[in-house]
């Protein structure tokens, strides 16, 4: 399996706060069934891109290196949690964002204060860019629990979702599990990370967490989401496309 979405780089935002944390994060990875592990420390400035990428392949390549020393197989691939506001588009370039050097960039919004209709221009800006924009846990915000159909119009847009593992296996609250399990059911949801933290907070338990998803998500979109779209993403490949289905909130037609 591939974790698309993962804090795993130690001491450079609030994931693995140092080396043995992170590292026994990708023990824990690699018990679960991980192989792939794309790194995505939170980013949230303009101004120090250029240091954040130096520090990023630094702790990169000291994870590697010690993860290859105690003969943990995983491979590691260098990302980002982009946030999303106004002031990220004064930057040159969010190319050298994107996950593993593709086409596509993993990005946040602040979950509060900030409009739809802001979002709708943001990811507009972002495809303009000649980027694809993969929006990390949609399932968390209040602005898509209660509007699925902005998920049903932005998937039909070219938008990627990327649903967190402890969202559909209901660790957090009821709103994100319905608004996960509806997207992995209906094929709106391309991915799922752990969006790790550390050990506890999101850990990379994927297979011990996969025990608690709805039993019903189809084989086949479970595929896509830990593995087929993923592994697009790391090759810059297309996404394949899933059999989608529109949303709709519970009780709603
Ligand atoms: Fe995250």
């Amino acid at each position: 399996m591939i974790d698309i979405h993962c804090h795993i780089l130690p001491d450079i935002d609030d994931g693995a706060r140092d080396l043995e944390t992170a590292i026994r994060m990708c023990h824990l990875a690699q018990a679960n069934g991980i192989k792939h592990i794309v790194a995505t420390p939170h980013t949230n400035t303009v101004d120090n891109i250029d240091h954040f990428i130096k520090t990023r392949d630094e702790r990169l390549q000291l994870l590697r290196k010690h993860i290859a020393d105690r003969g943990i197989d995983i491979k590691l691939y260098p990302g980002a949690e982009v946030f999303v506001d106004d002031d990220i588009f004064f930057a040159n370039d969010l190319k050298c964002l994107t996950i593993n050097g593709s086409r596509y960039i993993l990005i946040e919004f602040n979950f509060r204060n900030v409009h739809l209709r802001k979002i709708y221009d943001y990811l507009n800006e972002i495809i303009d860019m000649g980027l694809v924009p993969i929006i990390a846990h949609p399932e968390r915000y209040e602005f898509f629990q209660f509007d699925y159909d902005a998920v049903n119009s932005l998937a039909k847009n070219g938008v990627i979702f990327q649903i967190n593992a402890t969202s559909l296996a209901s660790l957090d609250g009821l709103q994100e599990f319905e608004l996960a399990y509806s997207m992995a059911y209906n094929g709106l949801a391309s991915l799922i990370g752990t969006d790790a933290h550390s050990l506890s907070h999101r850990a990379t338990n994927l297979s011990e967490m996969m025990r608690y998803f709805p039993p019903d998500i189809s084989q086949y979109n479970m595929q896509m989401m830990v593995h087929d779209s993923a592994k697009a993403v790391l090759t810059d490949n297309p996404i394949p496309m899933a059999e989608r289905r529109e949303i709709h909130k519970r009780g709603s037609f």
